[in-house]
C-alpha cells in the first residue's frame, strides 16, 4: 500500500520506519526534503520523502503526523481529498499539555474532517505515546489501537495497518467518537507524565 505520512517526527517516524518495514510504500510529505532529520529517516527506513503535496498524491492513505496547529494549513496545501483515506493522529493539544483546545470543534477528529470535505476520515494513533507505535508489545500481549471514523472500508485500512505495526486494533465506532480518542491521549499524558508512570504504559481493551 502507497502511504503518504506528514511529519517525520516522533509519530510520523515511528508510524513510517514502521510501515517501511513492515513492506508498504512509505513517502514522507515533508517541508525541506534536504534537512538532515529527513535524509537520516529516509536512509534508516528505505521510505523516500518528497514535498508534502507531491507525497499525497496517489497515495492509498495520507496520514496526518504535525502539530495541530500546522493540520490546517497542511490540507489547504493538499488540495482536495474527496474520497481519500487520511488518518488524523493528532491531539489539540494545549502547550502546557493541560487539556486539548480544538477552537470550539466537537473534536480534532471532526475538525479534520470539516477542512478536508469528502475525505474518509479515520480518527487513529493518537491514543498512545509514539514509543508504542514504535513497539507495540508488551510481552505476549500487544497494546490496543482504538480508531472510528464513518467509512467501513478506511476503517478496514486502518485497522490492518495498525496490526501491520502489532496493534490489537479495536474500532470505537463513528467519526463522533474521536472526542473519547483525544480525551483518552489526555489520560495516557496524565498517567506518562503527571502520575510519573513514563511512556512504557498502553491501554489494552480486554475481551471475554
Ligand atoms: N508524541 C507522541 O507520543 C504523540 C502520540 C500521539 C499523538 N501525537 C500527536 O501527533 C502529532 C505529531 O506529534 P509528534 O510528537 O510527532 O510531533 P513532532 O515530533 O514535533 O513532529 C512534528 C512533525 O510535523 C512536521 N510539521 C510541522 N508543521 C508542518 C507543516 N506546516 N507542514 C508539514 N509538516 C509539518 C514537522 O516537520 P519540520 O521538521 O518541518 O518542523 C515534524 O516532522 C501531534 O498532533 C501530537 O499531538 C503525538
Amino acid at each position: 500500500m502507497k502511504i503518504a505520512v506528514i511529519g517525520t517526527g516522533s509519530v510520523g517516524g515511528a508510524l513510517g520506519r514502521g510501515w517501511a518495514s513492515a513492506g508498504h510504500d512509505v513517502v514522507f510529505g515533508v517541508r525541506d526534503t534536504g534537512k538532515p532529520e529527513v535524509r537520516k529517516i529516509v536512509e534508516e527506513s528505505g521510505a523516500t520523502a518528497a514535498g508534502v503535496a507531491e507525497a499525497v498524491a496517489g497515495a492509498d492513505v495520507v496520514v496526518l503526523a504535525t502539530p495541530w496547529g500546522a493540520v490546517q494549513g497542511v490540507l489547504e496545501t493538499v488540495g482536495n481529498l474527496n474520497g481519500r483515506t487520511l488518518f488524523d493522529c493528532t491531539n489539540p493539544l494545549r502547550p502546557d499539555l493541560s487539556g486539548l483546545d480544538t477552537g470550539g470543534a466537537s473534536s480534532a477528529g471532526e475538525q479534520v474532517a470539516a477542512w478536508a470535505p469528502g475525505a474518509r476520515v479515520v480518527k487513529i494513533f493518537n491514543s498512545t505515546g509514539f514509543n508504542n507505535m514504535a513497539n507495540p508489545s508488551y510481552g505476549a500481549d500487544s497494546a490496543s489501537m482504538l480508531y472510528c471514523g464513518d467509512d467501513p472500508a478506511a476503517k478496514e485500512t486502518a485497522a490492518r495497518l495498525a496490526a501491520d505495526l502489532g496493534f490489537d486494533p479495536v474500532d470505537a465506532g463513528p467519526l463522533s467518537a474521536a472526542v473519547l480518542l483525544e480525551h483518552l491521549a489526555m489520560l495516557w499524558i496524565h498517567l506518562a507524565y503527571r502520575q510519573k508512570l513514563g511512556r512504557d504504559i498502553a491501554f489494552k481493551l480486554m475481551r471475554r
